[in-house]
């Protein structure tokens, strides 16, 4: 369904992907950050389609959506004023907070951990979806579990043709939403131990963590798979991960012009995503796609510029490196990931 279509026509198609959730049947969503491949979290059997469909190891946790922060309490077992606030503060929005799951949470959820991941999308196609499921579940806890809908270790979808693409004849039914408005996978904090920690950065900074959690979180490894630690708990975190199947470089800024030439010089079929327009004389073996200037429109657009140059059939992606400064932390982590992974296959 598009964005456009009419309200019964929505109405027809949530009703459908409602059905085919209580079937077992995975169902594609669009969320704010990226879309989703979705299944009934309270179905071991309907998870166990996910794994199956993304390629993905069984132990590796999903994120479970709900359609409002009052249904936490349904899923984690203790919720710190901490996390409670962050909730209230960011929810619907791109923050999932890992809590000490409820006995009942089914293991094929959590990777077998004693936690759960959870969060409120903030769409208002996935918030319907959302809340028809939880009122045809009633009174029992309804979740949508939900990993990024690509296949394991690549590129997140964004649009619902990316979904298609990736895992068109695996999914009952692909929602569609329109371009996702953020472009990233939501920022992880985990609030299972002691002290907050941020599994995975994303659109909320740990600044906005901080500001309304009155704790600063620590930062698991340093943004880019260039220096991070890899954290086997958390596919996102792991080193090569977002990758396309082009072999992909960050070329720092002061540099890349100048690298690019002599690639360029020296044969070689690139692509090259930078955040200013090509030189004049740039030869015409170089592909040169301009990202947005700013993150917040590097992001959005980021993967469905990685997918496009991908497609291109070239030798190298070179990617002119971002800037070092918060804001950019999220970008630059994904980034770093995907040059680890990148022409694996
Ligand atoms: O923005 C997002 O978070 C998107 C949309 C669809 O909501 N979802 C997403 O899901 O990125 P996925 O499965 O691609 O990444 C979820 C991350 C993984 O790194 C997973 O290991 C981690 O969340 N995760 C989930 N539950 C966890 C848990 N209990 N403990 C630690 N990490 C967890
Ligand atoms: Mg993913």
């Amino acid at each position: 369904m598009s964005a456009a279509a009419s309200p019964s026509a929505a109405d027809a198609l949530i009703a459908a992907a409602v059905a085919h959730l209580r079937a077992g049947e995975l169902v594609a969503l669009p969320t704010e950050t990226v879309y989703g491949l979705g299944a009934d979290a309270a179905d071991p059997q309907a998870v166990g389609r996910i794994y199956a469909a993304k390629g993905r190891p069984a132990n590796h946790p999903l994120i479970v959506h709900l359609a409002a922060a009052s249904h936490l309490d349904q899923w984690a077992a203790s919720v710190p004023p901490a996390a409670r606030a962050l909730a209230e503060a960011f929810w619907p929005g791109p923050l999932t907070l890992i809590l000490k799951k409820q006995p009942w949470v089914p293991e094929a959820v959590t990777g077998g951990q004693v936690t759960v991941g959870l969060r409120v999308p903030d769409h208002p196609l996935a918030l319907r979806l959302l809340a028809a499921f939880a009122a045809a579940k009633a009174p029992a806890p309804a979740g949508i579990a939900a990993p990024s809908a690509n296949r394991f270790g690549r590129v997140s979808p964004t649009t619902a043709a990316h979904v298609r693409e990736e895992l068109g004849d695996k999914v009952a039914l692909v929602l569609d939403g329109g371009p996702c408005a953020v472009g990233i996978e939501s920022t992880i904090v985990d609030f299972s131990r002691a002290e907050p920690e941020i599994l995975r950065p994303g659109a909320i900074s740990a600044a906005d963590i901080a500001r309304v959690a009155g704790v600063t979180p620590r930062q698991r490894g340093d943004g880019a798979g260039r220096n991070a630690t890899p954290a086997p708990r958390a596919s996102g975190t792991l080193a090569a991960h977002y990758a396309p199947r082009t072999p992909l470089r960050l070329v720092d800024a002061a540099a890349f012009r100048e690298e690019v030439e002599r690639l360029a010089r020296a044969g070689k079929k690139i692509a090259v995503l930078a955040r200013a327009a090509a030189p004049g004389d740039i030869p015409a073996s170089c592909h040169w796609r301009v990202a947005p200037g700013d993150a917040a429109g590097y992001a959005r657009e980021l993967y469905a510029n990685l997918r496009a140059l991908d497609a291109l059939g070239v030798e190298l992606i070179a990617v002119e490196d971002v800037p070092t400064d918060a804001a950019w932390r999220a970008v630059a982590d994904r980034l770093g990931r995907a040059a680890t992974g990148a022409g694996k296959k």
